[in-house]
């Protein structure tokens, strides 16, 4: 069955995974009734109750990418995807959903404490973020191999496979888990609500009275759980 699409729809794209359940919270929060996102085990586009919303489940990192080229208006997305892929659009506000670093790790029993010494041998980085990283050592003028993973990078010291890695941390519970510490810390992240450029000027009052209500019940939110 079609169903006719309200021009004024803004089109939001979640990013599906450990951010999923805290973003529906923070719409709800903000006055869109997304009936506790019910629908969302099925589907991966679907409406708000009142149909002037409409929502797509993307994987985080292609989250930007819906937004660059249109087909949702707005995002929500760590700050380590935008760095790392770059995309043309604009960071409207930080979501305060948690703060988290990217940073440079090596195994604790680095006996020499010289993380940066390399024995005659190019290091060899581990990371999801291949582009970060690889500015990172450039800025230091350290002239390193990048090995790209797609997860579980802490692993790749421990087997060899790497002499240290570039990644996220936030409890710091899998650099402790896994014998890492960290060397450097490369920058602080956060959530971010974005939006495509184009849409920002097209759809400006209805983004704008999004955005109020989230700041709203952002400062709301934190009052109560004073
Ligand atoms: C992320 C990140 C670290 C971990 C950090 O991985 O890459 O491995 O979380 O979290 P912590 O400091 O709270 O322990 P994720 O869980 O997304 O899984 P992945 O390794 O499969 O990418």
């Amino acid at each position: 069955m079609s169903r006719k699409e309200n021009k004024n729809c803004l089109v939001i794209a979640l990013p599906s995974g450990r951010l999923l359940k805290s973003c529906i919270q923070l719409l709800e929060r903000a006055g869109i009734d997304l009936k506790g996102g019910k629908e969302i085990n099925r589907k991966l586009s679907f409406y708000s109750c009142e149909k002037d919303f409409k929502f797509i489940i993307t994987k985080p990192i292609d989250n930007p990418t819906y937004i660059e080229c249109g087909v949702a208006d707005i995002g929500i997305v760590g700050e380590d995807i935008l760095l790392e892929e770059k995309k043309d659009v604009y960071k409207l506000l930080d979501l305060k959903l948690g703060q988290y670093n990217m940073i440079l790790a090596a195994p604790e029993n680095n006996s020499q404490g010289d993380f940066f010494k390399n024995n005659g041998h190019r290091l060899k980085i581990a990371t999801k973020f291949p582009h970060i990283a690889g500015e990172y050592f450039r800025k230091k003028g350290i002239y390193v191999e990048i090995i790209k993973l797609y997860g579980s990078v802490e692993l790749a010291p421990q087997v060899g496979l790497a002499d240290m890695i570039v990644d996220i941390v936030s409890t710091g519970r899998t650099l402790k888990e896994n014998k890492l510490v960290i060397v450097d810390e490369i920058t602080p992240l956060s959530v971010q609500l974005i939006v495509n450029p184009i849409s920002y000027k097209t759809k400006h009052d209805k983004i704008i009275q999004l955005l109020n209500n989230i700041q709203k019940s952002i400062i709301g939110n934190k009052g109560e759980t004073k």
